[in-house]
């Protein structure tokens, strides 16, 4: 076996997004693509001598031959150890808590999260560092540097390794691991919440509960820690195994997609609790007997009810929401009188406050909620909260929520996203709302009048590195809010997200439906960014 030095040139659209590197198999399979984006991470990592690389995906389509390039070329590049998961699967979470675990520089991810899988669909790599996170915008940007600078890169002739074995192989000079992908993080999930009281309840028949793994990654997770650990009953979790296309499905946990958990949680004999997660078990949704639970809800819940749980008795130092997400959770830290910190989309601005300390959980209204038990967001950490909750309170989620409205009022929310719409009118469209921030304030729309807007700039209170234009926010005179901003995660045309937000303490308000107790709001965005005029849409594609 010998290093081999391949000559290459660089693309030129290999810029990661909100969420790493995403596109079309098609585009990952054509000479040098992945190879190329491989290389310029190393070179960001610098000295890779000696060093331990942690290496899993989701389970889509070519993440087995990606995990077998990356394995060469890490070998090729001197680094110590590559530790992968058994099957080349690791979650997104479970990548992070191995890193972390096990000391190693980084890891890489192979994902395209809630994106489709399939070699007509999409497939995606992320670099996370020594922290366990998604690596930070100056390390996305030094790696988007080398790619389009890089001329050659490293890697070997080697045989394929059994990525389905357990135990360990060595290519040139490095240790290649297979590890059990499900152990270590369900040994960590033991460690936090408190799985006799859970036990309990799960093994109480009448307390039926459903996880909707969505043939994605969390269902063996999910079965090792309900099923096996919980003793919940079998067929507990629905679409238990990882399939390359995801059944031919979306999986993307929201009442669209997750329709068959839905299905249920409603009807006749609904279950008493049901949750689902994504495709690289980030993302979770919660739901109650016939209730959806809004993430920006979950995330106040979590909080107001974190000295319940064994990991955070200890007390939570603060908390973080992305800029978009609803302010539910604001309203819970100043009642426990412990900082609430705003950032922009995406996970990797929670990283920097987490390692100073600053924060405890944290969450995003897209179905992420997580803690410093990890780096990244956390679907099943998120449900197994829940569930101690539940088995603590000994009563259903839709009561916990209900009482958490009476106490704080209620901040209704919701999020439409105008899908596949033409990337370069979508940008036209926010350059104009841009153009028009400073003449907003006290101009009326419907019967609502803007007090102020802003294009949201963010300053990091750890090292102050700043990230500007991360979203338009408009505030309403009657305290409502609308954010709008392009996806950065697609692969095909843009997404424009558009998310309200209201604060009702009436009492009386509690229940309505949030489109309706938005509807001014969504009204009032329609007209000032003339959204049918560029987008040549009157209605959203997915409403959460
Ligand atoms: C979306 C979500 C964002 C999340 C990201 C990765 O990003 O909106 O909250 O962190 O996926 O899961 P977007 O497509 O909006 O850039
Ligand atoms: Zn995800």
């Amino acid at each position: 076996m010998t290093i081999k030095v391949i000559a290459t040139q660089a693309f030129d659209n290999q810029r990661p997004g909100t969420s790493g590197l995403r596109k079309k198999v098609v585009e990952f399979q054509q000479p040098h693509y992945l190879e190329n984006f491989v290389q310029a991470t190393f070179n960001a990592i610098g000295d890779c001598n000696g060093k331990l690389l942690v290496v899993g995906g989701d389970g889509r389509y070519y993440n087995r031959q990606a995990v077998q390039i990356i394995v060469r070329m890490a070998a090729a590049n001197g680094f110590g150890k590559v530790m992968i998961g058994q099957g080349a699967i690791l979650s997104t979470p479970a990548a992070s808590c191995v890193i972390r675990k096990y000391n190693a520089c980084g890891g890489i991810v192979l994902s395209a999260s809630h994106n489709p899988g399939g070699p007509d669909e999409d497939f995606g790599i992320k670099f996370n560092g020594a922290n366990g996170g998604p690596a930070p915008e100056k390390v996305t940007e030094e790696i988007f540097a080398n790619t389009t600078s890089i001329t050659e890169y490293r890697t070997c002739e080697s045989a394929d390794i059994d990525l389905d074995a357990i135990g360990s192989a060595r290519v040139l000079d490095t240790d290649v691991e297979i590890i059990d992908s499900v152990t270590d993080y369900a040994d960590l999930m033991e460690s936090i919440f408190d799985f006799d009281k859970m036990r309990s309840l799960l093994s109480n028949r009448r307390f039926r509960m459903c996880f909707d793994a969505m043939h994605a990654v969390t269902g063996p997770y999910a079965v090792e820690i309900l099923e096996k650990r919980l003793g919940a009953a079998e067929g507990t979790v629905m679409n238990a195994v990882p399939s390359e296309d995801f059944g031919g499905g979306h999986p993307d946990p929201n009442l669209v997609h997750a329709h068959e958990l839905v299905e249920r949680m409603n009807g006749v004999e609904p279950m008493a609790f049901g949750a689902a997660s994504d495709g690289d078990g980030d993302r979770n949704m919660v739901l109650g007997s016939g209730f959806y639970i809004n993430p920006c809800d979950s995330l106040a819940l979590l909080l107001a009810n974190a000295h319940l749980i064994p990991g955070y008795k200890g007390g939570v130092n603060g908390v973080a929401r992305s800029m978009p997400t609803g302010r539910a959770v604001d309203r819970v830290a100043a009642a426990l009188d412990i900082p609430c910190y705003e950032t922009p989309t995406g996970w990797k601005f929670f990283g920097n406050l987490m390692d100073a300390g600053k924060i405890t959980l944290c969450g995003e209204e897209s179905f992420g909620t997580g803690s410093d038990h990890v780096r990244e967001k956390d679907g099943l950490w998120a449900v197994l909260f829940w569930l101690n909750i539940i088995a603590e309170r000994n009563q259903p989620a839709r009561t916990i929520v209900r009482d958490h409205w009476t106490q704080y009022g209620r901040d209704y929310f919701t999020r439409h996203d105008f899908e596949g719409v033409d990337a370069a009118r979508a940008a036209e469209m926010i350059d104009a709302l841009r153009a028009k921030l400073p003449s907003l304030a006290g101009q009326t729309f419907g019967e609502l009048t803007v007090e102020s807007a802003d294009d949201y700039h963010y300053v990091d209170p750890v090292d102050g590195s700043e990230s500007a234009k991360q979203g338009i926010r408009i505030y309403t005179q009657d305290g409502g809010r609308i954010v709008m901003r392009l996806s950065g995660t697609g692969t095909s045309g843009a997404t424009l997200r558009v998310y309200f937000d209201r604060y009702q303490p009436d009492p009386a308000l509690l229940g309505q439906d949030p489109q309706k107790a938005l509807a001014s709001l969504i009204e009032a965005a329609h007209a000032m960014a003339c959204i049918e005029q560029y987008t040549g849409r009157v209605r959203p594609d997915v409403i959460t």
